[in-house]
């Protein structure tokens, strides 16, 4: 079982070994802590459950989860592959250390620039979206007289339970090729005679943050269907799958438990099984988690301001971050829970509201949660912080995007610097009066 390294020493939140009241008089608040061990634990588990005797597992964490150099300097040190869905991701994932064939690229209107970097920088594979980018990427490739490694996202057409906005397989989703869609097999058979695009085998990402593990199964099992009817057309075996990611985790104490080693275990032996059943030349199997790899690392603190009861609702207490370092709650009404960190032993709770400090009203970052009743200066945390949080921050009201600092066995690591006031004109161009 993964574990965060969370301790209560005389009421007081310690994260790897270390109070959270030294963490903000170190770096202040807003602050993203990282609990480097339970990345170091869960990158470890992906790889020792998703694994087996007839296929070689390709696990990529996808870095549009949160990407820094230190967070993929950590995952590259833990053995695994990159995914990626624009020039600045491949970037930042080559500056981190990963060799570029660890990397693969996604995304649903790659750029000319984007697939002659992937190419120029030998980059693993492409991921192709679409038949019409097939035929760019290809004359790309005849240009510059080079050849890839391909897959080509199939949308297989599984309905999951999760949000709207991260549902990636309706008949309506901008990803992918949908399976039932009438050309699908000419476009294979084409693709598969190309000369320049080396069309490896199939990839499917059904959506994110999806608590169900029978959809996953659907998944798998369709995408074997398609595979062994795609061999039977085309006369051509293919080695490569991709399952994509989206395995859920427990953002809230109302959530459910998703039980991520006994999946990738239950999930391995799926996968076998199918090579098996359909004698089927696949090798490699690939997964691509972003969420479940470090979302229940990350907390954020933050100091708490104001209370403002108001005449209707709970009462709100008011943070020193909000919308711009957490989006999450405002665009998907994502449900978190928080607590007084400085206070843990205080169990005299309350009902609250926690607001951030942006001007607007959609700026909750917990609509209900239950608290000490907090006070000027307390601090508050929130758990489950780690995934996209960070990685969709801005600087709305020209707030500095805070600080981020990973700890381990009472150390600190500081990740990425809080920014300044100068950072935030650092790009602007004065207007000289004309
Ligand atoms: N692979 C592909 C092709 C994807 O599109 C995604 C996520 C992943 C892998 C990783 O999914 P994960 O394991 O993280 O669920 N901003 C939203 C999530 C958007 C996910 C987009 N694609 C959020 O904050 O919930």
């Amino acid at each position: 079982m993964l574990k965060k390294n969370y301790t209560n020493i005389d009421g007081m939140l310690h994260i790897g070994g270390l109070s959270v009241e030294y963490l903000r008089k170190k770096y202040g608040t807003p602050l993203y802590i990282y609990d480097q061990k339970l990345i170091k634990d869960t990158a470890r588990a992906f790889r020792e459950n998703f694994k087996s005797d007839i296929f070689a597992s390709e696990v990529s964490f996808a870095s549009k989860a949160g990407s820094n150099l230190y967070l993929l300097g950590l995952i590259k040190n833990e053995g695994l592959f990159l995914d990626t869905v624009s020039i600045g991701e491949m970037y930042i994932g080559m500056k981190a250390g990963f060799e570029p064939k660890k990397i693969h690229l996604h995304g649903n209107n790659k750029t000319k620039e984007e697939l002659v970097f992937a190419i120029e920088n030998k980059i693993g594979t492409i991921i192709i979206d679409s038949y019409e980018e097939f035929l760019f990427l290809e004359e790309i490739l005849k240009e510059m007289d080079e050849k890839m490694d391909c897959l080509l996202r199939i949308n297989p057409d599984v309905k999951t339970s999760t949000h709207k906005y991260i549902q990636t397989s309706n008949a309506d989703s901008k990803f992918g090729i949908n399976i039932r869609d009438e050309k699908i097999e000419s476009y294979i058979k084409e693709m598969a005679q190309s000369q320049f695009v080396n069309l490896l085998g199939f990839h499917a990402h059904i959506g994110s943050q999806v608590m169900e593990v029978g959809f996953f199964e659907e998944e798998a099992k369709i995408l074997f269907d398609f595979t062994k009817k795609m061999q039977d057309l085309t006369d051509q075996s293919f080695s490569h799958l991709n399952l994509g990611g989206g395995f859920g985790v427990r953002q809230n104490k109302n959530d459910k438990d998703f039980d991520l080693e006994k999946f990738l275990r239950d999930f391995a032996k799926i996968i076998e099984e199918k090579i098996k059943d359909y004698k089927l030349k696949i090798t490699r199997v690939g997964i691509e988690p972003g969420r479940s790899m470090i979302n229940q690392a990350g907390t954020t603190i933050y100091s708490v301001g104001s209370v403002k009861h108001t005449l209707e609702g709970l009462p709100l207490v008011f943070v020193d971050g909000g919308m711009s370092d957490n989006i999450r709650p405002s665009l998907y009404g994502a449900k978190y829970d928080a607590l007084i960190a400085n206070r843990l032993d205080d169990k005299n709770y309350e009902k609250f509201r926690v607001g951030g400090k942006f001007c607007e009203s959609g700026d909750i970052l917990i609509e209900e949660t239950d608290l000490p009743y907090p006070k000027r200066g307390d601090i508050l945390a929130i758990e489950n912080t780690g995934a996209y949080s960070l990685a969709m921050s801005s600087n709305y009201n020209k707030l500095p995007k805070p600080t981020v600092v990973f700890v381990e066995d009472g150390k600190d690591y500081l990740a990425v610097k809080r920014e300044t006031l100068d950072d935030l004109i650092k790009n602007d161009c004065e207007y000289k009066g004309e």
